[in-house]
């Protein structure tokens, strides 16, 4: 089973209530919030106001993924805002298990993040604390960029550890996923595909997702 987390990053601020509502009656299953720090990436996104006003209007799950620095320092502000997931990068994180237990600790889902280049031997140690691994398939900080494919088989090398050890945990694809980005993903057991600018970009929002949901389900 695929699912589809649009990202809001690509949508019209200035409706934001609607555009997660489009998506949410397209079929969207999670919807993914880039949390960005001016620090940690080089843009700045939005904070835990914004999970807050979202909460109320949907009932899928919010995907939080916090590319800050120092994310201990926020997390209770946003599991309170109403986070279901909080990703944080293993590379913002010295005290990793520190961390995921905080998460943890708000009732919320804890995951982690891993930049491109970041091998998953970093987080070996950490998959039975964790719900999810999210792997970033461009460089942090904005949408629309092109999806880099040395990524795959990061995810084929996770899939075969998280069988062996028969663990439970989803995977997560987060940059330039598109219909055609999705396939070698999902074949490599990939679960949930994050969508911005292939999404939000097209004037006909619920093709586009239908169309990535399907093209990972083949
Ligand atoms: C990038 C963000 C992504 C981004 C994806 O730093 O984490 O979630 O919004 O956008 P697209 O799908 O356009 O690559
Ligand atoms: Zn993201």
């Amino acid at each position: 089973m695929i699912k589809i987390a649009p990202s809001i990053l690509a949508a019209d601020f200035a409706k934001l209530g609607q555009e997660v509502e489009e998506v949410e009656k397209a079929g969207a299953d999670w919807i993914h919030v880039d949390v960005m720090d001016g620090h940690f990436v080089p843009n700045i996104t939005m904070g835990p106001i914004v999970v807050d006003a979202l909460r109320p209007l949907n009932k899928l799950p919010l995907d939080v993924h916090l590319m800050i620095e120092n994310p201990d320092r926020y997390i209770e502000d946003f599991a309170k805002a109403g986070a279901d997931y909080i990703t944080v990068h293993v590379e913002a994180c010295p005290h990793l298990h520190r961390t995921i237990q905080l998460i943890r600790s708000f009732g919320v889902k804890p995951g982690v993040v891993l930049n491109p280049h970041t091998p998953v031997e970093t987080i070996q140690h950490i998959l039975e604390d964790i719900d999810l691994v999210l792997f970033m398939t461009v460089n942090p900080g904005f949408g629309g960029q092109k999806f880099i494919h040395s990524v795959i088989p990061k995810v084929q090398q996770l899939s075969d550890l998280l069988k062996e050890r028969n663990l439970s945990v989803e995977i997560e694809i987060d940059g330039g996923i598109n219909e055609e980005t999705i396939v070698p993903c999902a074949k490599a057991g990939a679960t949930v595909f994050v969508a911005g600018s292939a999404i939000y970009n097209k004037p006909d929002r619920a093709q586009a997702l239908q169309n990535i949901k399907k093209a990972g389900e083949e």
